[in-house]
């Protein structure tokens, strides 16, 4: 295997790290780059099991920092660049929609313009390279809920072994037109547009996808699943937003890794990839799942954590409902998710109850005195 320099941007991230851990272990032969700013989102105790590893170096860097990464590009010889950095919550975005603009479009445009800046100098110029953008379904806005007790789904699934649900007749497509709603999908769908002008305008050879809400081990306690494990551990009340009928379509994290590291691969060039599970969720629902595992696995009595359910004010604007079709992944490409959710859901929760220091070290901001110690003076 030829070997190949390459920028994963928000490795220390959710499922930044993800992608990093697979690809370190992938590719003895590869130079994986970890550049990060170490937001409050990002956590290199996430990759604690990948740090010394020779083929893996971390490099504190802001996304926005044009000269910084064009200088990076011509030191290490970038040829491929994974772009996962952003901001990512929807709720932190309807507060602060101008940090969304600055590190989504603005931070991605300029890994795209040092790129193009470097690839251009080469002989060779865009030979053998690679710019893969990771995007969300949400820039397609939000679908109907048309059948609000479920139906049957029109796609093979593996999301459930009690019976899988679609909760309205339409899906996102590669093809479906952009309509995002929030600070955040409208964010990412600029930098979507900017990723592709520079492969329409320019010839990079780019590739954007847009995955489903991911779960699993190391997502930020900001979000549903680990927020209302945590919460349900420790007897917080679990602020449902709304009626709690909104739908997610979620996706277990390994296997959106394993799909960014397929389609880097064997991807075509220009083209988009949807990426999700056919795993339909009423938040509700899901919540009385997480609810139920928690407390089998704690050993309470079925039904204990029921109480803490506390319906809260909605969110603004909030979609009611994504679910994603990835037909064409999986017929092209060859992927599939592997988990049933029912694995996924027990994997994960397990996971957060066993590694309660990771989460104490979040909710009490330890982890920042450890990047402080690690990587302040470099
Ligand atoms: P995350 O918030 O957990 O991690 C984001 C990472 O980016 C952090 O490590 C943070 O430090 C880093 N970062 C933020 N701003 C930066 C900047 N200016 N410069 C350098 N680094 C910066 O996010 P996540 O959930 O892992 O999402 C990763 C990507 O996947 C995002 O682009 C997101 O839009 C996309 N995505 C996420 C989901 C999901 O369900 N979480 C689904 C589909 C797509
Ligand atoms: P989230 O994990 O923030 O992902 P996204 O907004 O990108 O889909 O939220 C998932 C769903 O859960 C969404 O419909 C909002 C809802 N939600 C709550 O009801 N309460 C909460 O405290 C949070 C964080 C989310």
């Amino acid at each position: 295997m030829a070997k190949r320099n390459i920028v994963i941007t928000g490795g220390a991230g959710f499922i930044g790290s993800h992608v990093v851990r697979l690809m370190v272990n992938k590719y003895p032969d590869y130079n994986i780059i970890n550049l990060d700013k170490l937001t409050y989102a990002g956590n290199l105790a996430n990759l604690k099991d990948v740090e010394s590893k020779p083929n893996y170096k971390f490099v504190k860097m802001d996304i926005c920092d044009f000269e910084a990464f064009y200088q990076l590009m011509q030191d290490e010889k970038v040829d491929g660049i994974i772009h996962l950095a952003a901001e990512s919550h929807v709720d932190r975005s309807i507060k602060d929609p101008f940090t969304f603009a600055r590190t989504n479009v603005m931070g991605t445009l300029s890994l795209l313009q040092a790129a193009k800046l470097y690839w251009e100098s080469l002989p060779e110029k865009y030979e053998g390279k690679r710019f893969y953008h990771i995007s969300t379904d949400e820039v397609y806005g939000a679908l109907q809920m048309n059948h609000p007790e479920g139906i049957e789904p029109p796609f093979k699934t593996v999301a459930s072994s009690e019976g899988h649900k679609a909760y309205g007749d339409e899906f996102f497509y590669e093809t479906t037109k952009y309509n995002p709603h929030s600070p955040y999908s409208a964010a990412k769908a600029s930098s979507d547009h900017f990723v592709r002008a520079y492969h329409d305008t320019y010839g990079m050879p780019t590739i954007v996808t847009n995955c489903s809400n991911n779960y699993g081990p190391y997502q930020f306690p900001e979000k549903l699943i680990p927020l209302f494990i945590n919460n349900i551990r420790h007897r917080k009340p679990l602020p449902v937003y709304g009626k709690g009928e909104n739908v997610r379509d979620w996706l277990y994290v390994e296997d959106h890794a394993r799909a960014i590291d397929l389609i880097f691969h064997e991807g075509k060039t220009a083209e988009t990839y949807n990426i999700g599970g056919f795993n339909e969720w009423k938040n509700i629902d899901l919540i009385k799942v997480m609810i139920k595992t928690v407390d089998r696995i704690l050993g309470n009595p079925e039904g204990h954590s029921l109480d803490l359910i506390t319906y809260v004010t909605d969110r603004l604007g909030h979609d009611a409902r994504y679910a994603i079709d990835s037909t064409k992944l999986q017929k092209e490409l060859g992927w599939e998710p592997s988990l049933q959710f029912e694995e996924g859901i027990e994997k994960t929760v397990r996971w957060y109850l066993e590694n309660q220091e990771w989460m104490d070290n979040i909710t009490s901001g330890e982890y920042e005195k450890y990047y402080d110690s690690m990587y302040n003076n470099r």
